[in-house]
């Protein structure tokens, strides 16, 4: 009895050691401020009286989702088999529904006690100062960061960003593909045929070091100057990505554009697959690809005409090779015509076979 009456007082104080301010709409102007308290017990939850679940938040955002949801009493913090976190929000809590709260290992409880309102106006002051915020939160008040703008809250991809809808403007964004923590920096087009398109490959024409370009043979070599992929780094960002479509945008003063996308089908699919190395088969060029609006060339309007198979030119194939450097090395060209070409050694065609090239001039690929 004493001993059980002492594991009562123990508990008791855990939940009071356990009971935190969750930060909830503070007006400016006001000095009040108003918190809502929820009592913590780890390796328990309430089960039979879920009314929503969220997977993958973590615990700061299931609290807010409990708080914004009318109903909802107390929340379960779960893992599932990927060690994912999942949220689910209850109708009842502990106290309402005893007989259901359950020794779940790994997984939390978290049931609302109160709202209170209090003046804290120095401790806000001083919270300001130090800028202390929960991760994934920034700023004065502590405001979600949006995924992509800092390596320790990164997008899985540009299309995630792009799908937020809270950028909308090109350029460098952190993503994390591997959803490891070990997010990279790139570059992301928002604007081309509705945005979400990752950079994968760029080349563009610098008078002091016209030649210059690195093969990369890892994804994580992505960056925006100088660099093309091989087919396993495609292979290897495909893996983690999903990505659905290739983009390819060359231009060559003055004027001259080539700008493609594959098409969102099973034609477009086989070239995706192909300069990811999934497979070695050669796709067909027509009706695999549609053309952007500022596309001028010559060839995206001669896809009957392109590539080279067997030993056999104009098989109306994208490709030349079945190597590594399938991305760089004639992707696409007409025998005797035009080409997509940028070669380490410094020869570089677009939509051309061997014009003089300028400042500017650029070869660039991205993913989506
Ligand atoms: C929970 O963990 C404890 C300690 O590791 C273990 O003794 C117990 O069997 C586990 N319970 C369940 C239901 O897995
Ligand atoms: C891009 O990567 C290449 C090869 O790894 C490296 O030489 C170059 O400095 C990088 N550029 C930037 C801007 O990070
Ligand atoms: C795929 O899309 C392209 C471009 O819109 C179109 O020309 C082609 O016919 C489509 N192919 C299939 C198999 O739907
Ligand atoms: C090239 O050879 C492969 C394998 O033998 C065959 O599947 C393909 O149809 C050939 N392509 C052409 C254009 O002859």
């Amino acid at each position: 009895m004493a001993v059980q009456r002492a594991t009562h007082i123990f508990l008791m104080s855990f939940y009071a050691l356990l009971v935190i301010l969750a930060i909830f709409a503070v007006p400016e102007s006001s000095a009040d401020y108003c918190g809502n308290v929820f009592e913590t017990t780890a390796n328990r939850v309430l089960l039979g009286h879920v009314i929503d679940s969220v997977l993958d938040i973590d615990e700061f955002e299931c609290r807010l989702r409990c708080i914004g949801e009318k109903g909802c009493k107390s929340i379960n913090i779960r893992r599932n088999g990927n060690k994912k976190n999942f949220c689910e929000l209850n109708s009842q809590n502990r106290q309402t529904m005893p007989q259901d709260f359950r020794v779940e290992n790994s997984s939390t409880y978290h049931g609302f006690v109160q709202v209170s309102c209090v003046d804290i106006s120095s401790d806000k002051k001083r919270q300001r100062k130090s800028r202390l915020c929960h991760p994934g939160y920034h700023g004065e008040r502590c405001q979600p960061d949006h995924k992509g703008l800092y390596s320790h809250h990164p997008a899985s991809s540009c299309k995630e960003i792009r799908n937020a809808g809270h950028f909308k403007t090109d350029g460098e964004y952190w993503v994390d593909p591997e959803k490891n923590g070990n997010a990279l920096k790139v570059f992301c087009d928002m604007t081309t045929d509705g945005g979400g398109w990752l950079l994968i490959s760029s080349i563009v024409i610098d008078t002091a070091a016209p030649n210059q370009m690195t093969v990369v043979s890892s994804y994580r070599g992505i960056n925006t100057s100088q660099m093309v992929l091989t087919k396993g780094a495609v292979n290897e960002l495909r893996s983690h990505l999903g990505f659905t479509q290739i983009r390819f945008h060359c231009s060559r003063h003055p004027g001259h554009i080539f700008h493609v996308a594959t098409a969102a089908n099973s034609t477009g699919e086989a070239v995706v697959q192909y300069f990811s190395g999934q497979t070695d088969i050669q796709p067909n060029a027509c009706g695999s690809f549609v053309r952007m609006d500022n596309d001028n060339s010559i060839m995206s309007r001669q896809c009957h005409q392109w590539g080279w198979e067997n030993g056999t030119y104009k098989v109306g194939k994208w490709g030349h090779s079945r190597d590594q450097d399938r991305l760089y090395i004639y992707p696409a060209f007409v025998y005797h015509g035009q080409h997509w070409h940028t070669s380490p050694h410094g020869t570089r065609y677009c939509d051309d076979g061997g014009s003089s090239k300028t400042a500017g001039d650029f070869w660039k690929i991205y993913v989506r």
